[in-house]
């Protein structure tokens, strides 16, 4: 039984119901989640590909693994390396590479089609509450700003995808998004949704407070 508190075991155990898993990384650094994804896939006959800005080429020798020097948002490249994938598919990408909404909204809709049917994209670091505890304010834009682009894939892809979001207060969270369709199947494109004035939810509490007193004046 794993832990399922902790992401990779989440991972793991979510590619445990899958015959031959076949996963793709984007972000190696040390290997941390490479070796555990791998070691997984030498059990299981299953194949990891990996891409890395930087040259991670020394975390593993296995025969599973393959790894490539990229930027991941380079889509034809990464694919033209690793065909296997432009062929079959995928059943489950991990994203925790460059940690910038933008970008893994980009990811998510440049490999979303490449996920097989019932596969997953998982988005790491989307919870901001680690770093308010320590009140740093960047940090926490950032994961509330990712898990925002993350949601809005999604509002865009209803009928595609399902998401699932993982709080973890010692890992950051996790969000997952399942996919419902066929590989090769294309998400739609994703518009900015409506949403309300952020300065009226502030004001929303003492405006509420007012129109109360308000009441009780005029009774
Ligand atoms: C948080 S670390 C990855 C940690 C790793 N998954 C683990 O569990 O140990 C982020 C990695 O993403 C890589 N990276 C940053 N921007 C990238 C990009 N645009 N394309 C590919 N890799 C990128 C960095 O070089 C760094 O090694």
């Amino acid at each position: 039984m794993h832990n399922i508190e902790n992401h990779i075991d989440l991972m793991i155990d979510f590619l445990s119901k899958k015959k031959n898993p076949v996963i793709l990384e984007f972000g190696v650094e040390r290997g941390s989640s490479t070796k555990k994804f791998v070691d997984f896939a030498e059990k299981n006959s299953g194949q990891v590909f990996s891409v890395d800005i930087t040259d991670c080429s020394k975390v593993s020798n296995s025969k599973s693994w393959k790894f490539l020097q990229s930027n991941d948002l380079n889509v034809d490249y990464v694919l033209d390396q690793f065909y296997e994938i432009k062929k079959y598919g995928v059943d489950l990408i991990f994203i925790d590479s460059y940690h910038e909404a933008q970008h893994v909204q980009k990811l998510i809709s440049l490999y979303f089609a490449y996920l097989r049917q019932d596969g997953a994209i998982f988005v790491d670091d989307i919870d901001s509450l680690p770093f308010r505890l320590k009140k740093n304010i960047w940090n926490s834009i950032v994961y509330d700003l990712t898990l925002d682009s993350v949601k809005e894939f999604y509002y865009n892809n209803t009928e595609n995808c399902s998401l699932k979001i993982f709080f973890n207060h010692k890992e950051n969270g996790l969000a997952m998004i399942y996919k419902k369709n066929k590989f090769g199947f294309e998400p739609k494109k994703v518009n900015k949704i409506w949403n309300y004035n952020i300065l009226i939810k502030i004001l929303y509490p003492y405006l509420r407070r007012l129109s109360k007193l308000f009441k009780s004046i005029h009774k």
